[in-house]
C-alpha cells in the first residue's frame, strides 16, 4: 500500500513514467454522465497524479492527453477537450510554479487553437527554470509523426552535408525527437484495461516496463500510482542482457 511503501526516489529505478490516460468516457457512461463530465473528472485525476509525482520525487512524468488520432472524435468532444486543456493549464499554473514543476509540451501545435498554444507557450516560459518534476504533456502527439519529423530533420542535415547517412546513430534519432534530451520512460502505465500503446512514445518505449491497470483514468488515484511504481521497481530490467 502507498502509505507503507518503502520505495523512495533514491531506491526506485523508475525516474520517468509515461501514462496513457484512458477511460474517461467509460467512467462517465458507467455513471449515466456525459463524456464531457468524464473528461472533467479526468482533469482532476491529472492534478492529483502530478502532485503525487512531484511529492514522490519522480524526475519526469509524461501524460498522453490528446493523440493525433483523437481529431477523429466528434467535433463537439474535440472542442470540449481543447477548452478543458486551456482552462486547466490556467487553473494549475500557480500550483505548478509553487511545486517547482517544469512543463514542456510534445506534439504538433499547428492544428491547435491559437489561444491554447499561447497558454502552452506561457506555461513553458513561466516554468522553464524550475528544477523539480519535468511534466511533459503530449497534446496532438503521435509516435509515428514524432519519428517522421525526426527523420525529416536528419534528412535535411544530410542534404546540407552536415551529416553522412552512414554516420547516423541511435542517439541522433533520439535527439531529433520531440523528447530530445529527456531520458526514455522507465515505465508506461495505461488505465482502463486496454493492452495497446496507441502511438505513444514508440521509439522511446523500447525498454520500458508496462503496467496495465483495470481502473478508468478518473478513478486512478495517487495510491494506485505509487503501488504501480513500487511494483515496477521490484522487477528486474536487463535491457536485453543477462
Ligand atoms: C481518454 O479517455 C482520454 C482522453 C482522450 C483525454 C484525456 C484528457 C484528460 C485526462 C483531461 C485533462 C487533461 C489535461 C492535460 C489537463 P477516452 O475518452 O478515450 O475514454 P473511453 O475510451 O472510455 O471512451
Amino acid at each position: 500500500m502507498a502509505e507503507t511503501s518503502s520505495i523512495t526516489p533514491q531506491n526506485s529505478t523508475i525516474s520517468h513514467v509515461g501514462i496513457i490516460m484512458d477511460g474517461n468516457g467509460r467512467w462517465a457512461v458507467d455513471r449515466g454522465l456525459s463524456r464531457s463530465a468524464g473528461h472533467i473528472q479526468g482533469a482532476k485525476a491529472v492534478k492529483d497524479i502530478i502532485s503525487a509525482a512531484s511529492h514522490f520525487g519522480l524526475k519526469i512524468l509524461t501524460l498522453y492527453a490528446f493523440s493525433t488520432e483523437n481529431w477523429n472524435r466528434p467535433k463537439y468532444e474535440v472542442a470540449v477537450l481543447m477548452r478543458l486543456f486551456k482552462s486547466e493549464l490556467h487553473k494549475q499554473t500557480a500550483e505548478l510554479i509553487h511545486k517547482n514543476v517544469k512543463v514542456r509540451f510534445i506534439g504538433s501545435r499547428a492544428r491547435l487553437p491559437k489561444t491554447l498554444v499561447q497558454t502552452m507557450n506561457q506555461l513553458e516560459a513561466n516554468t522553464a527554470h524550475n528544477t523539480g518534476l519535468t511534466l511533459q504533456l503530449a497534446i496532438n502527439y503521435g509516435g509515428r509523426q514524432d519519428l517522421l519529423e525526426a527523420f525529416k530533420k536528419l534528412a535535411h542535415d544530410v542534404e546540407a552535408t552536415k551529416l553522412k547517412p552512414e554516420d547516423i546513430t541511435v542517439s541522433d534519432i533520439s535527439d531529433a525527437l520531440s523528447t530530445g534530451g529527456i531520458s526514455d520512460p522507465d515505465l508506461i502505465i495505461r488505465t482502463s484495461g486496454e493492452l495497446r500503446l496507441s502511438n505513444f512514445l514508440l521509439w522511446q518505449a523500447a525498454y520500458s516496463e508496462f503496467a496495465f491497470v483495470d481502473k478508468h483514468w478518473p478513478s486512478f488515484n495517487p495510491e494506485d500510482f505509487v503501488d504501480v511504481i513500487e511494483n515496477a521497481t521490484n522487477r528486474t530490467r536487463r535491457f536485453g542482457g543477462l
